[in-house]
């Protein structure tokens, strides 16, 4: 009766303390239908589909034992995506994590999946599936790098990638904390319970931690293997205390394996070695020791100098019997097949002790994507309403999201955001301006509102688009210094404001039509500045007209005298004067109503000349490309090569339009864009020239565009 309720006392006490730890555990059913509590371990389990919206549930065959969480597993799509569970963490915060898989029978034709697991970015074991019945159990102890970690199943081999359960367990405190834990995981190849007294692991609520300590009485091949002669199984039902670093369940250590022959010997196969371990081993003296006999032991196998020599006296290095002794190395070099041994020492009375033991092999933690680019990354995928993006992990590694493209370089950055048409809604994430290496951004044909956020780090941004989306207010003028940029498209948008002079005669190709509320700085000033041109030319012309008149009213006041002094000679001819002289007054007439040369954009342009598809001439000028405009009048497009400065090819433009020049050809438009500067004459048929010059067809051509070529030079000798 007083040990029932000893053991009741012990047992509330025990409940309370693991109370808190079991509310926190996260215990995922894949595949599964429905939440349920497992009665052998009172761990509540959940399926899965809150976390993980791909794949497909399926029902195992002949599921080895009734455990319910293994009659169904969920199955992924054989493609080339990572599918990730992303499970909540306290950052810095130790825990386990564990999945298991168990396939169950093969259907016809179906061959066992091989695939990658990873945690995070960093490649955790490749799942080779060779035993329909086997739970294959894998792992992890880490140190939450993050908030949240991701457990991702991905790139399959052979057959279709699947999970049974995903386990999430915090940790106590400094429990299997180590000295490299900011760079490595640690990865559980082994931790088994000597002695055991059934091939059950022992697990929750035995262990407050669910840590699964394996029987010893499971053998598979190449797995603890050759046990000395003279091996016994001791047991206890004694209390022993574990209050040491990593808290061993009192079950796993009130077992043991005793050497009674001096010898204690295993050989198991470690998966992923050799490697870097780190490795623990759990004594406890559970025997009851007449006191002239004691049990001191060696580690005879593997040689490693450090530790072959150490003594190890477990009850003295406890301080006492039924207390844990958990000497540790902290990193040893481990091979694929570990053989190890202890012997009794000469002066032991008793042979060597063994209650458990844990093996752990260092995994280097993969960099993540920078943390910069994965706030961008996510909240663009939140913001798509195409839902097929979400778990998928980290955007780099290990394949990159199906839109983005990434470097290699640790950590990955992210270069470029395919986003065209994905139906992605609301304001481009003010931190798009930490992600430094992006150089490519597609966010055209979505519904993206609010203005152009800060982007002037964007240092390697070559080519931005964001046309046919809903974005308003002004464009900033660092966009035009932005040194890599040279596509930036905006159509079809709300921008406002007046466009940076800088983005229009730059090196970058900008396109910014379909913006009603955005005008063109530049067009004006160069309005302006054509006005000015054009007035300027006309005064001159005016100043021209007026000095000659009155020149000619002197020369015909003059000759008006001399006549009248001569007139007594007889008939006059001066009329001949008059033509001439009429003629310069219709042109002046003329110039009142003739069209200036108006402005036609680069993409008027473009169609009307089938993309400069048509060349008719080339000099040093520049070439000349055949066209027709919409109105079906056929020009010759100059697009000149000597890019001379602005305000001279407004005041060309000006004058050209304005002055027919014996031997120019009229100048319709101009067109001033992405750092081209484009003259638009009137085409001049061979027969129309015929008629001016001369019979050869060919000639009068070449004569013609000779003229085109020379056009510039005979405006700026009229000036
Ligand atoms: C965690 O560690 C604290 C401090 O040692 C202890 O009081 C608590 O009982 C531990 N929790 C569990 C579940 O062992
Ligand atoms: C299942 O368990 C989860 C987590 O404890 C809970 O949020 C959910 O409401 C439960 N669902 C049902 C149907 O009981
Ligand atoms: C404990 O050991 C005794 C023999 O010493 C054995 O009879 C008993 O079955 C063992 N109990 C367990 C749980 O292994
Ligand atoms: C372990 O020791 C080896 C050799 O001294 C060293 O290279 C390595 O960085 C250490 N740590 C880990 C986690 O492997
Ligand atoms: C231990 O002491 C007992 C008497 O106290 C004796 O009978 C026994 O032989 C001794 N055992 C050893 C190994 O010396
Ligand atoms: C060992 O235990 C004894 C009592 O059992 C105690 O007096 C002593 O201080 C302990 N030594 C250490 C190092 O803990
Ligand atoms: C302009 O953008 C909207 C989306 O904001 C799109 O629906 C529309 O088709 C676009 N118009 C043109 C002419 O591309
Ligand atoms: C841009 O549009 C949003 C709504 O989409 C509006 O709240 C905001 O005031 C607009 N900003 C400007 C500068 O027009």
């Amino acid at each position: 009766m007083s040990s029932l309720s000893h053991f009741l006392v012990v047992f509330l006490f025990f409940i309370s303390s693991v109370v808190c730890q079991v509310e926190e555990f996260i215990s995922l059913d894949c595949g599964g239908t429905s939440n349920y509590t497992d009665r052998s371990t009172g761990i509540a389990w959940i399926p899965d589909r809150k976390y993980m919206n791909y794949g497909q549930p399926v029902g195992v065959i002949n599921p080895n034992g009734n455990l319910v969480q293994y009659q169904r597993r969920r199955d992924f799509p054989i493609d080339k995506k990572k599918y990730c569970y992303t499970l909540a963490t306290q950052e810095r915060r130790r825990y386990l994590v564990r999945a298991t898989f168990q396939y169950g029978n093969l259907k016809n034709e179906e061959t066992y999946p091989q695939f990658q697991l990873y945690l995070d970015a960093t490649a955790w074991f490749t799942v080779s599936i060779l035993d329909a019945s086997r739970i294959y159990v894998k792992e992890m102890i880490i140190r939450a790098p993050s908030d949240s970690i991701d457990v991702c199943i991905c790139c399959a081999t052979t057959g279709s990638p699947f999970i049974s359960t995903l386990e999430l367990r915090p940790l106590n405190l400094s429990m299997y904390a180590t000295d490299y834990e900011d760079n490595f995981f640690l990865d559980v190849a082994a931790r088994l319970n000597f002695g055991a007294p059934s091939e059950d692991s022992i697990r929750y609520p035995d262990d407050p931690y669910d840590r699964i300590w394996q029987s010893d009485l499971i053998k598979r091949p190449n797995y603890l293997v050759g046990v000395a002669p003279g091996t016994e199984r001791i047991n206890t039902s004694k209390n022993v205390n574990t209050k040491t670093r990593e808290y061993p369940p009192v079950k796993v250590m009130q077992t043991a394996v005793v050497g009674t022959k001096g010898v204690l010997s295993y050989r198991l196969n470690l998966d992923n070695f050799p490697a870097n371990a780190r490795a623990y081993a759990y004594f406890a003296e559970i025997e009851d020791l007449g006191a002239n006999e004691t049990r001191k032991f060696k580690l005879s196998q593997p040689i490693m100098p450090d530790y072959n020599n150490a003594v190890v006296n477990i009850a003295e290095n406890a301080n006492g019997s039924y207390t844990l002794y958990e000497p540790s190395y902290m990193n040893v070099t481990l091979e694929f097949v570990l053989s190890f041994s202890f012997a009794r020492t000469r002066d032991s009375t008793r042979g060597p002790l063994l209650n458990a033991m844990e093996i752990c092999r260092y995994l280097r933690i993969a960099p993540k994507t920078d943390g910069r680019d994965l706030i961008v990354a996510n909240a663009l995928r939140l913001m798509s309403a195409e839902s097929i993006w979400t778990n998928e992990g980290d955007p780099c590694v290990p394949t990159p999201w199906e839109w983005v493209t990434c470097s290699l370089t640790p950590p990955p950055r992210i270069t470029k955001i395919l986003l065209s048409r994905k139906s992605v809604t609301g304001e481009i994430p003010s931190e798009l301006n930490n992600m430094e290496a992006l150089t490519e951004l597609w966010l055209d044909g979505n519904s993206l509102v609010g203005p152009l956020p800060d982007i002037s780090n964007l240092i390697n941004l070559k080519i931005v688009h964001i046309e046919n989306n809903r974005l308003n207010g002004s464009l900033p003028s660092y966009l035009s210094s932005l040194p890599s940029l040279q596509e930036l498209y905006i159509q079809n948008n709300s921008f406002t404001g007046e466009i940076p002079s800088g983005l229009i005669n730059g090196k970058i190709i900008f396109h910014y039509g379909d913006n009603p509320q955005l005008h063109k700085e530049v067009q004006d000033k160069k309005h302006f500045k054509l006005i000015l041109g054009i007035s300027i030319g006309v005064l001159v012309i005016l100043s021209v007209l007026f000095v000659g008149s009155l020149l000619l009213m002197r020369n015909r006041l003059r000759k008006a005298f001399q006549q009248q002094k001569s007139d007594s000679k007889g008939g006059s001819k001066r009329s001949n004067t008059k033509p001439s002289n009429a003629h310069s007054i219709n042109r002046g007439d003329h110039l009142k109503d003739e069209r200036i040369a108006y402005y036609i954009t680069l993409s008027e342009l473009e169609e009307a000349t089938q993309n400069f598809s048509k060349k008719i001439g080339k000099g040093s000028f520049g070439s000349v490309y055949y066209g027709k405009m919409k109105d079906g009048k056929e020009v010759a497009v100059k697009i000149m090569a000597d890019l001379s400065s602005q305000g001279q090819f407004v005041t060309e433009v000006a004058l050209l339009s304005r002055i027919h020049h014996r031997n120019l050809v009229p100048l319709i438009g101009y067109c001033e864009e992405e750092h081209q500067r484009i003259l638009v004459y009137e085409y001049m048929h061979n027969g129309t020239l015929r008629d001016h010059i001369h019979e050869n067809a060919n000639q009068t051509q070449l004569d013609w565009l000779a003229r085109l070529c020379i056009a510039e030079d005979s405006a700026k000798d009229i000036c």
